[in-house]
């Protein structure tokens, strides 16, 4: 883990682009305790809404979420083996992510979700979400299956984005 804080991979790296692991409790609790830790120094350097595992090269089913959602998600930051239910109607956001920087494009996904996952005590807690929030949660997880936002543009807006996807991919 010592490239943690290095910087956050960018699209091109294939670490984003694999199915990560869950985790363990009690097995993996250390290694979860020091993730965090340069994963929370991680998103507040680079002053992102999220941060999940793979953008900072550990393929595991964790994702840590900004402090300024601590009310829309009832105070919690830390998200293990996450599991997800969206739902209700599509709606459109802008959205942006840190490992595919300088593109923000409108993205349709469900208006709601609800999320099971657990703390970084192994504890299970369940959230039903909307908004910004329930937004935030499905892009997460989609990192840890090796999915990344612009993959589910439309295929023109995806061809309008190919040089400049292209020349991420190529610096890095
Ligand atoms: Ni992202």
């Amino acid at each position: 883990m010592q490239n943690l804080l290095k910087s956050v991979r960018v699209i091109g790296d294939p670490v984003l682009r694999k199915k990560s692991r869950p985790l363990v409790f009690p097995e993996d609790i250390l290694y979860i305790r020091t993730l965090i830790a340069g994963m929370v120094k991680a998103l507040d350097t680079a002053e992102g809404l999220g941060l999940a595992a793979p953008q900072v090269g550990e393929s595991v089913r964790l994702f840590i979420a900004a402090p300024d959602h601590l009310e829309e998600l009832n105070g919690h930051v830390v998200f293990i083996n996450p599991e997800i239910h969206p739902y209700g109607e599509m709606e459109k956001r802008e959205e942006g992510c840190l490992s595919v920087p300088g593109i923000y494009e409108v993205l349709s996904r469900p208006a709601q979700s609800t999320i099971k996952a657990q703390d970084v005590r192994g504890n299970y807690f369940s959230l039903d979400l909307d908004g910004l929030a329930a937004r935030l949660i499905q892009h997460e997880v989609d990192h840890l299956d090796g999915v990344l936002f612009v993959d589910k543009l439309s295929p023109i807006k995806k061809k309008l984005l190919k040089g400049r996807l292209k020349r991420l991919k190529e610096e890095g």
